[in-house]
């Protein structure tokens, strides 16, 4: 169980994070909301990767600051953008992640393979990172999020990049994740998260404006669609739309 109590983060004047609290038990989350909303910002406090200027966050009753480690090995996490390591091949750079989270050498090999099958870049795990497509440094960073199976997974923005035929593979590859986890996946692409999210948490300017199911939320906002959400709430926010972003 992952626990947020008021959190909030301050970027100098400008006010990122205002008091969010949430819960979350297993399932798959999308964390939905325009561009500057605070998604990025969100994840990596979860992650720890950032300190927020107020809040806590507990895993499993914990202050994930005390944690360390251990929490570090439960934790999968694919940034937004990750300076990646081109003169790495994909193989070698998901060995390095591996090592990091504490992965025994022995297991390491199978673990590799295993998440290279997922994101179906088997064929091209040889080859440096440098002459990837962006699509294809996508899938691996996705691959290296699910390395060890963690028992949290945070995923910025997945889909990013991806053509639409590997869009819909790792939107069903995340949904067979599920099981037994709590998977966190943000974007601004509604049809990226409506069928496979338990949850949607809508981010708006820093603050959760509601949180429900698809069901749940078309109904409160009396919509036909999520979509239909999304364009009531956010129409007038943020530099791009919500669909069609593919
Ligand atoms: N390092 C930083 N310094 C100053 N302001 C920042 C910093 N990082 C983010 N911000 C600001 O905080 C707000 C939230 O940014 P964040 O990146 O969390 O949004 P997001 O929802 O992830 O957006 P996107 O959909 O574009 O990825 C924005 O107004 C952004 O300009
Ligand atoms: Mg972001």
């Amino acid at each position: 169980m992952l626990e947020l109590y008021d959190i909030s983060k301050r970027y100098k004047d400008k006010l990122a994070l205002a008091d969010v609290s949430l819960t979350l038990h297993n399932g798959v989350y999308g964390l939905l909301g325009p561009n500057g909303a605070g998604k990025s910002t969100l994840m990596n406090i979860i992650t720890g990767n950032l300190r927020p200027t107020g809040g806590r966050v507990l895993w499993n009753g914990t202050e994930i600051g005390t944690l360390g480690a251990e929490y570090r090995a439960v934790l999968g996490f694919a940034p937004q953008q990750q300076g990646m390591y081109d003169a790495f091949t994909g193989r070698r750079f998901l060995s390095y992640m591996a090592t990091l989270k504490g992965i025994r050498s022995r297991e390491q090999p199978g673990e590799i393979e295993r998440v290279l099958r997922y994101v179906n870049m088997t064929e091209n795990a040889g080859r440096l990172i440098g002459a990837y497509s962006g699509g294809m440094k996508q899938r691996l960073l996705i691959a290296q999020a699910i390395l060890g199976d963690p028992k949290l997974i945070v995923l910025d923005e997945p889909t990013a990049g991806l053509d639409p035929k590997e869009r819909v593979r790792i939107r069903e590859r995340i949904a067979q994740l599920s099981e037994g986890r709590i998977i966190l996946v943000s974007t601004h692409v509604v049809s990226d998260i409506e069928a496979i999210a338990d949850e949607i948490i809508l981010l708006k300017s820093g603050e959760i404006i509601d949180r429900g199911s698809v069901e749940e939320l078309c109904d409160i906002h009396g919509a036909a669609s999520l979509e239909d959400v999304y364009m009531r709430l956010f129409g007038e926010e943020g530099d791009d739309g919500p669909s069609c972003a593919v």
